[in-house]
């Protein structure tokens, strides 16, 4: 597995990966409804993700030629990480979450944040984030609750 910068010509397959994750994990959690889905379907199709090149660094993680996961840097904030379902639980996303935390602190960002998905809030916990409480999220109209986590580098 290698993980690099992601090239616009990636951007359609980025958002089938994120797709994929939204609608067979994130949609059973239970943790969100069929409107909170539709918004965040909404803002990861391909043009949303070539867009959102523009002012965050994308990366993934391919396996050959294949994408099977990604994760995007804004300033210090993590943005964006999914990794490909049935590829889940194997440490790709443990690997994912070094690699920016070695170009944050190469880029002297000092520390990293992120608002987190109610299932990766253990994921992060456990890799040294500390949670700072829920947080109210605006994700198109929709307006969900995350939980806010942050690293010092
Ligand atoms: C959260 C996520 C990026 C982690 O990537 P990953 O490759 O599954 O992570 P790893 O294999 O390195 O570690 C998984 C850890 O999370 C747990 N985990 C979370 N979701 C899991 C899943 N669907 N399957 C298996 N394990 C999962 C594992 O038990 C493991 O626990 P550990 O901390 O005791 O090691 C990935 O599961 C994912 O894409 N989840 C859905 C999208 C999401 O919520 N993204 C986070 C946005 S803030």
């Amino acid at each position: 597995m290698q993980i690099i910068k992601a090239k616009p010509g990636q951007a359609q397959e980025i958002s089938d990966l994120i797709k994929e994750v939204v609608n067979e994990v994130l949609a059973r959690t239970g943790d969100y409804d069929d409107f909170e889905i539709g918004e965040w379907l909404k803002r990861t199709t391909a043009e949303a993700i070539e867009e959102k090149m523009q002012s965050r660094e994308i990366f993934v993680a391919v396996e050959g030629e294949k994408i099977i996961g990604t994760i995007a840097l804004e300033n210090q904030r993590i943005l964006g990480f999914y990794i490909k379902k049935e590829l889940q639980g194997k440490g790709i996303g443990t690997e994912m979450l070094k690699f920016v935390e070695n170009y944050a602190k190469e880029n002297k960002f000092g520390k990293l944040d992120m608002t987190s998905t109610p299932i990766a809030v253990e994921f992060y916990k456990k890799r040294g984030y500390e949670d700072l409480g829920k947080v109210r999220v605006k994700l198109g109209e929709a307006i969900m609750t995350e939980t806010k986590l942050e690293k010092q580098l």
